[in-house]
């Protein structure tokens, strides 16, 4: 039989899913069946990526402005979420980040406030409220937080010249051992919580970069390119099914070989 992975029946809620790798997850899941959650901050596009997905892939979704940050307001829209979509929560994408680049001397409180509150606090708001909602109902699930290659190593836009972006690693590296940390807690509920690391990507948050940081990059990567979002989303396919029964407190880290060196 043709390996097959099927998720329909259940609904995927993916922060920042709208855009770039986010979107990527929501496409990817809808492709194997899913109803899809999109949760996003702000942008006024965000309901059109949700229907442009549900046509495409024959699924429903539905758009939630929430800022991954304020606690409250993520219970309050994971609590709405099957009432609309009909099908049970059955996995998280707590993909919804930030970065700012700036050198060191000159970061500010208010430049923490705003990678932590979407990289750490974000990705811990969206795994407690859809992990208490299973705990609840006594139902299984699968987490994948979107952390970054730059968990364990710092970026750098030419040989031995930093990108300058200590709040963002910082958050990844929180991020992966938070992971690790919550998958160990929730185990015995049978939830199992991943991170998805992904290298260089061809998203928003690269496109603005000088082209020849991104070509020297690229060139630093065995494979020799960014990836498309699409290689960052269809991998997430794998952690959210049951043939990834046995894989928590793990990092998927489809970098194209980057941090082999
Ligand atoms: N691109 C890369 O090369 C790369 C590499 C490694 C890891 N990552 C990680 O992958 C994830 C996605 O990155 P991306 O490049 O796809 O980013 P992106 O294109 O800049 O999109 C960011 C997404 O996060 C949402 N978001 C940001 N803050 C939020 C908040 N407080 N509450 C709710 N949603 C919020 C945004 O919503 P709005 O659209 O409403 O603003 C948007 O959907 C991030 O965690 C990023 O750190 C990216």
């Amino acid at each position: 039989m043709v390996y097959q992975i099927d998720l329909s029946g259940g609904t995927i809620v993916v922060t920042g899913g709208n855009r770039g790798i986010g979107l990527a997850i929501s496409e990817a899941v809808a492709n194997a069946g899913a109803n899809v959650a999109i949760i996003y901050h702000s942008n006024p596009q965000a309901e059109e990526a949700a229907a442009n997905v549900a046509k495409k892939y024959n699924v429903k979704t539905k758009a939630y402005k929430c800022d991954v940050g304020d606690i409250s307001l993520v219970e309050k829209t994971i609590s709405q979420i099957e009432k609309d979509l009909g099908t049970p929560i059955t996995g998280l994408a707590a993909n919804a980040g930030v970065s700012v680049v700036k050198p060191a001397t000159e970061l500010t409180t208010d430049d923490f406030h705003k990678v932590f509150n979407a990289n750490v606090l974000g990705a811990f708001n969206s795994a407690q409220a859809v992990a208490k909602h299973w705990i609840q109902k006594q139902q299984k699930g699968s987490i994948v937080v979107t952390s970054s290659m730059s968990s364990e190593i710092y970026n750098q836009k030419g040989l031995n010249e930093p990108l300058t972006q200590i709040f963002y690693n910082a958050s990844k590296g929180a991020a992966t051992n938070m992971v690790k940390g919550l998958a160990a807690e929730w185990a015995p509920h049978g939830i199992r919580v991943n991170a998805l690391e992904p290298g260089f990507c061809n998203t928003e948050q690269t496109s603005g970069m000088d082209p020849k940081i991104r070509d020297w990059q690229a060139k630093s990567v065995p494979l020799g390119r960014f990836s498309e979002p699409r290689e960052q989303g269809e991998p997430c396919v794998l952690l959210f099914s049951d043939k990834a029964s046995y894989i928590t407190g793990s990092q998927l880290r489809p970098d194209g070989g980057f941090t082999a060196y």
